[in-house]
């Protein structure tokens, strides 16, 4: 079986991208799956977040792949976390200077997707965390995906800025990738205890219906710590609320794999 591709998308900054994308990855790998994650943002946030902060390989980050005159060996490219089963392609700033490189290249919009495609045999997840816009890398992200996953705060203004989103992925589905799907859409930095994060949680709802996870990722101060401690919440601190959200989340995505899978087979 080929690996799933889930693109971490959100144009917004600050609703969760990175730190989903870092502790859904360290939850299925410790639930025995083979993950790789793929920090496409010029922040480099999951690099350092995973604790792989200023490493690469001799072939370099995921600058050099993307912009590489001829699509490179993207195995090359891959390093090993503290996590079991966990890898990474890691980014550094200079990925800033990609979006411009990229746009003299030859099919600038699949370059990932070429990348990626190397390596689904390899793996049964594979994450793209994608950067607070929806200029060239993250259009790269989500040409490279078969679902994208949309973390959104429960915040007055999430909704804001969705339509663009959404006409987006349209655009992406009409012309690069046919077959993009919804993942899902995650609830983030909840607080159950207010009445706007239950209206505006249930605004999204009503918008997205049956697309949005059943699991709410909580607010947890042990989520915002442990990227500088270079590790998933899942072994900062397994005990927290954080922590034990991701780990649903997880599950709540194998179980639905595994209906697909049966169904497929029946
Ligand atoms: N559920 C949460 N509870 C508390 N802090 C969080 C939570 N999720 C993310 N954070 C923190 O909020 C900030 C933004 O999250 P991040 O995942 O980096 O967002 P994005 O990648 O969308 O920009 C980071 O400092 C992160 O550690
Ligand atoms: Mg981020």
């Amino acid at each position: 079986m080929a690996a799933r591709v889930i693109a971490v998308a959100n144009q917004k900054g600050g609703v969760g991208k990175t730190t989903t994308a870092i502790n859904l990855a360290a939850s299925l790998a410790l639930a025995e799956r083979r993950v790789l994650a793929v920090d496409v943002d010029p922040q480099a946030n999951l690099t350092s977040g995973i604790g792989l902060k200023g490493q690469s390989s001799s072939q370099g980050t995921v600058y050099e792949a993307l912009t590489a005159k001829t699509i490179p060996d993207f195995s090359g490219f891959v390093l090993q976390t503290t996590v079991r089963g966990l890898s990474v392609v890691p980014a550094e700033r200079n990925l800033t200077g990609a979006e411009l490189e990229m746009v003299s290249l030859e099919n600038r919009e699949k370059r990932l997707r070429s990348l990626v495609k190397q390596l689904v045999g390899q793996y049964d997840y594979v994450f793209i965390d994608t950067p607070p816009s929806l200029g060239l890398l993250t259009l790269n992200g989500l040409v490279a995906a078969d679902t994208v996953l949309i973390p959104m705060l429960s915040e007055y203004f999430a909704l804001e800025g969705l339509a663009e989103l959404v006409s987006t992925l349209q655009r992406v589905r009409a012309s690069l990738n046919p077959g993009l799907d919804i993942e899902g859409v995650l609830l983030t930095m909840h607080d159950g205890r207010t009445n706007l994060s239950q209206q505006v949680s249930r605004e999204i709802r009503e918008f997205f219906k049956a697309k949005v996870f059943d699991t709410v990722i909580p607010r947890n101060v042990r989520l915002g710590e442990a990227p500088s401690h270079g590790l998933p919440a899942i072994l900062y601190d397994k005990k927290s609320r954080g922590a034990k959200a991701y780990v649903s989340l997880a599950k709540e995505i194998l179980n639905k794999d595994s209906i697909i899978l049966r169904e497929k087979y029946d």
